[in-house]
């Protein structure tokens, strides 16, 4: 599959280590792959204005990493259609779901990077998104395994440098060690604020913030999700 070739790039494998499949995809889901991501893929050199990447131009860019089966991502394109919505994912099973999504739904606002979120990031322009969403990313419990988790201070700083000023950049976690963790870390960042009047609204969930597959699951066993929002002061 071709990948936009990103200035600087790190080789994925270096600093993603989830997983890239699952079980085989059924044909019609081969099928999309084939014959839509290429379409729809972030373009080559990824270092301009995303506003641009859509075929019209759009008010605002938004960046989600992580988007597993896409559901929260195809809800906020089709409620947003002038904004541009970029996605990353690694996990294929969940690309191509999304591509159902936006097959079903005919949204034409979204562009994908089938790949580690983190090279895009680092290639993006200063300002340039209005919205970051990283919801549930992998908490990695173990005290080894902590490197590998997406929140870190350099990836806090980097959100902050992306956002446009008074842009936000949502979390979501239902791991009480990982949400300690994020919190010392975007809390540790002096450009950013969180929005929310009492502790009680890190669990109601905002309108505009659909459930995602991995939040029902979540829920289901018990835990109950954290949901924050940050603003670029
Ligand atoms: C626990 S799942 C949550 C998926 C989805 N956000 C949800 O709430 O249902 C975390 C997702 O983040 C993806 N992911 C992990 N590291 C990533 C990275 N560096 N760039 C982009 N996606 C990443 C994984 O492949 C996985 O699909």
């Amino acid at each position: 599959m071709p990948q936009p070739r990103i200035p600087g790039r790190i080789p994925g494998d270096q600093l993603f280590f989830g997983r890239r499949k699952g079980r085989p995809l059924r044909a019609g889901m081969q099928a999309l792959l084939d014959t839509r991501l290429p379409a729809l893929a972030v373009p080559a050199d990824v270092a301009g204005d995303p506003r641009g990447w859509f075929g019209r131009q759009m008010r605002a860019a938004w960046l989600e990493i992580g988007f597993g089966g896409g559901e929260h991502l195809a809800w906020q394109a089709a409620a947003n259609p002038d904004v541009g919505i970029v996605g990353c994912e690694p996990f294929m099973n969940g690309v191509a779901s999304l591509l159902r999504h936006l097959e079903n739904d005919r949204l034409d606002n979204v562009r994908i990077l089938a790949d580690d979120a983190r090279p895009l990031a680092a290639a993006l322009p200063a300002g340039s998104l209005e919205r970051i969403f990283v919801l549930h990313p992998d908490p990695w419990p173990k005290r080894r395994h902590h490197f590998r988790r997406l929140i870190q201070h350099a990836s806090i700083a980097r959100f902050h440098e992306l956002l446009a000023p008074g842009g936000e950049l949502r979390i979501a976690t239902d791991d009480p060690g990982y949400l300690t963790w994020i919190l010392a870390r975007v809390t540790a960042h002096p450009g950013l604020r969180w929005t929310g009047a009492r502790l009680a609204d890190w669990h109601a969930r905002p309108d505009d913030w659909p459930e995602t597959r991995y939040e029902a699951k979540a829920r289901s066993e018990g835990r109950d999700p954290v949901y924050m929002r940050f603003q670029k002061v």
